[in-house]
């Protein structure tokens, strides 16, 4: 018996019709805010915190999904057949055939960052993005003109921006020159090679996604509890965040709407500093605020790592602000309230 997954690898014939190119998809006009035609998209990192989510959002508006993986065994695991009948899956080998064919690509494979550094490990975080981008690309690049992907939405981070207490920064600002700014230029760099005289890129750069299933709250909330709640470092520190579910869907409204196109940054329009976050999620979570978690504890836990919550960046969504994009959860209270409830 083979596993699950190879059972629904590729598309059914039924899903295949969805899939024909559409004459206003070719025109690169393609708009199902305007219209109830099913998508297909093809995710690259779908069984992940923010891709799981997307998968659901997606599929509750009938909506077809492809998850791009390198591993069907787990995707399958992630994505029951019987749950989700309206998912396939592909390993690597099979992606290029996944990929062309389908109306969307969104890229949001990465190794996680929140880890120890260690030098082989620094390598893994670049290369992880850079390889699964660039194999993407190709991909799309290559499909012939009826069959090609007509959006590419494509991941990065607000560590592009690199770090600072004082200033703010906006889609129009400068890249950083530390080590996380170096890597999100790379990812960026392979994503911008799609042929966008065809493809629709949009390059969504993403604050710190705040959900109650992983990201950083996943690792902040032990930590907080063990220390009785308060500032994580000095505080002083911006903290660009958002809700997972306005990334998800600004990511969605990137891949129906012709009008989102280049760099968008996906946070609240809301930034905090660090102490205000840890005052409000001490709040939610019934623990006082007023111990701070050393900066040695959370180096102790995330080693290098600890720099994606120790030096922040405020970063503004002046994009999504200019294209209309609502947020569902503007204010880190509100977010915050809302994942305590699903606890
Ligand atoms: N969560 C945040 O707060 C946040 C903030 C800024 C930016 N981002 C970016 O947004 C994207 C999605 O975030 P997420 O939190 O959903 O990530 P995640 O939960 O860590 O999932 C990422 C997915 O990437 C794939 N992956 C993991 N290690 C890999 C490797 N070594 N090589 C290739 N693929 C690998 C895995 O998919 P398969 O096992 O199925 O291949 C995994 O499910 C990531 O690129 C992340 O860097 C996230």
């Amino acid at each position: 018996m083979p596993p699950m997954a190879t059972l629904r690898l590729f598309p059914s014939s039924s899903s295949a019709a969805a899939l024909k190119p559409t004459a206003s998809r070719k025109r690169g006009l393609f708009c199902c805010s305007c219209s109830d035609e099913s998508l297909t998209v093809a995710i690259t990192g779908a069984t992940g915190f923010v891709g799981r989510r997307l998968v659901q959002k997606l599929l509750s508006d009938d909506h077809k999904v492809c998850v791009l993986t390198r591993s069907a065994t787990k995707a399958a695991s992630v994505f029951p057949a019987t749950t989700y009948p309206g998912v396939t899956i592909a390993e690597q080998g099979d992606w290029e055939r996944c990929i062309t064919g389908s109306s969307a690509v969104v890229n949001l494979a990465g190794m996680p960052i929140s880890t120890r550094w260690s030098p082989e490990v620094k390598r893994e975080i670049l290369e992880s993005r850079v390889n699964v981008t660039s194999k993407v690309v190709d991909h799309i690049n290559s499909a012939s003109a009826d069959a090609r992907p007509s959006v590419f939405v494509s991941a990065t981070a607000v560590g592009y921006y690199g770090t600072s207490e004082t200033d703010s920064f906006d889609e129009s600002s400068p890249s950083g020159n530390d080590y996380l700014s170096h890597v999100c230029r790379e990812w960026e760099g392979r994503a911008r090679q799609v042929n966008e005289d065809d493809v629709r890129l949009v390059l969504i750069w993403i604050g710190v996604v705040l959900g109650k299933d992983g990201g950083a709250l996943a690792k902040m909330i032990p930590l907080f509890m063990m220390f009785a709640g308060g500032p994580l470092g000095s505080g002083r520190q911006w903290f660009s965040w958002i809700h997972l579910d306005d990334l998800v869907e600004l990511i969605y409204e990137s891949i129906k709407n012709p009008e989102y196109k280049g760099v968008i940054n996906g946070t609240a329009p809301n930034p905090v500093r660090l102490a205000e976050m840890c005052d409000r999620l001490g709040q939610v979570v019934g623990r006082p605020s007023w111990l701070p978690v050393p900066e040695l504890a959370l180096k102790a836990v995330l080693g290098e790592g600890a720099t994606v919550v120790l030096d922040g960046q405020k970063v503004l969504p002046v994009r999504a602000n200019q294209l209309g994009f609502s947020y569902q959860y503007p204010y880190v209270r509100d977010a915050l309230k809302a994942i305590a409830k699903e606890l």
